[in-house]
């Protein structure tokens, strides 16, 4: 199978390259610098030249404060550089997967989210990425829609990483107890979007690691088991103002993935443990 990942420098987009080529796929991965999914023309061509039986599109705008200031150059990467994306994928027959987001939702939901919860985001990045999602459902006929959340990843910034740097510098820390989300390895995650692309089960889906926890719970694991010896102070998001609002509540129920054949991720905890394992061997 030959697959073409947008994005390739990326959290997601390098953890799908690793994964797809030690399953033996062939891969195209491109980075911003080599192809800027902005650019129609170019798109457009290297997808006709390359012929992929597969997109894998891990790229976007996700500055999710900067967002808000910066509103049209996030939805010229993530609605329209998704359109120039999927309507060449489409002309070559090529599936289609699109990574989205828990912040199409609002938060206002009381129990994990399927794949049929009606979208509500509540700022320009979600809203953003949700034009994105509406261009693949009405250019493409064989997509994938993947939402996830709480990403961690070997590769760039991200929420693991800046605790165990907190860890080395502070005693206390305070972190926001009042937002829940499902945290998700960026290689699980990998792994699942390789298991959808070998099927026909084309649709939305919700993948994160199994288990919810607030911004806090996941900070006390992560010293848990680095033994950084840090107190973590829970606080409230209203103590922690940011430019973009942030959904309360987003852990996702995976209904999509259990109707149609394919395993649960593991619990983020089992994730993370093994996730700090392989960031300790590559030190
Ligand atoms: N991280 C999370 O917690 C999270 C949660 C839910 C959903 N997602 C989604 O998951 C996907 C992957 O996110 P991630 O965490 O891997 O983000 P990331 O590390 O920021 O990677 C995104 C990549 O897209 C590239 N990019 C930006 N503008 C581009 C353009 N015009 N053309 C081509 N490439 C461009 C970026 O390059 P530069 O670095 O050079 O700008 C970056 O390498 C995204 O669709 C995101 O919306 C992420």
């Amino acid at each position: 199978m030959r697959i073409l990942v947008t994005g390739a420098k990326g959290q997601l987009g390098s953890a799908v390259v690793r994964c797809a080529s030690s399953a033996g796929m062939e891969v195209l991965a491109y980075s911003r610098d080599e192809l800027d999914i902005t650019n129609s023309a170019l798109v457009e061509s290297m997808l006709f030249r390359e012929q992929p039986d597969v997109v894998i599109h891990c790229a976007a705008y996700t500055h999710v404060d900067q967002a808000e200031v910066e509103v049209d150059t996030t939805y010229q990467v993530n609605a329209v550089g998704t359109r120039n994306l999927v309507f060449a994928a489409e002309a070559i027959q090529a599936k289609f997967v699109y990574i989205s987001t828990d912040y199409v939702f609002d938060g206002q939901a009381k129990a994990p989210i399927d794949e049929w919860t009606m979208t509500a985001p509540i700022g320009v990045y979600g809203r953003s990425k949700l034009a994105g999602e509406t261009y693949v459902r009405d250019l493409h006929s064989r997509f994938f829609i993947v939402r996830t959340s709480w990403v961690f990843g070997h590769q760039g910034k991200n929420f693991v990483k800046t605790m165990m740097r907190l860890g080395d510098e502070k005693e206390q820390l305070k972190v926001v107890a009042d937002q829940i989300g499902s945290p998700t390895y960026a290689e699980d995650l990998a792994e699942a979007i390789l298991s959808l692309i070998k099927s026909n089960c084309f649709g939305v889906y919700h993948i994160s690691n199994s288990g919810a926890c607030s911004w806090h719970e996941f900070a006390e694991a992560i010293f848990s088991y680095t033994k950084q010896p840090i107190s973590v102070i829970p606080c409230t998001t209203e103590e922690f103002p940011s430019l973009a609002p942030r959904p309360a509540y987003s852990a996702f129920a995976h209904q999509s993935l259990k109707l149609n054949g394919f395993k649960e991720m593991r619990h983020w905890r089992d994730a993370l443990l093994t996730y700090l394992k392989v960031e300790k061997r590559q030190k």
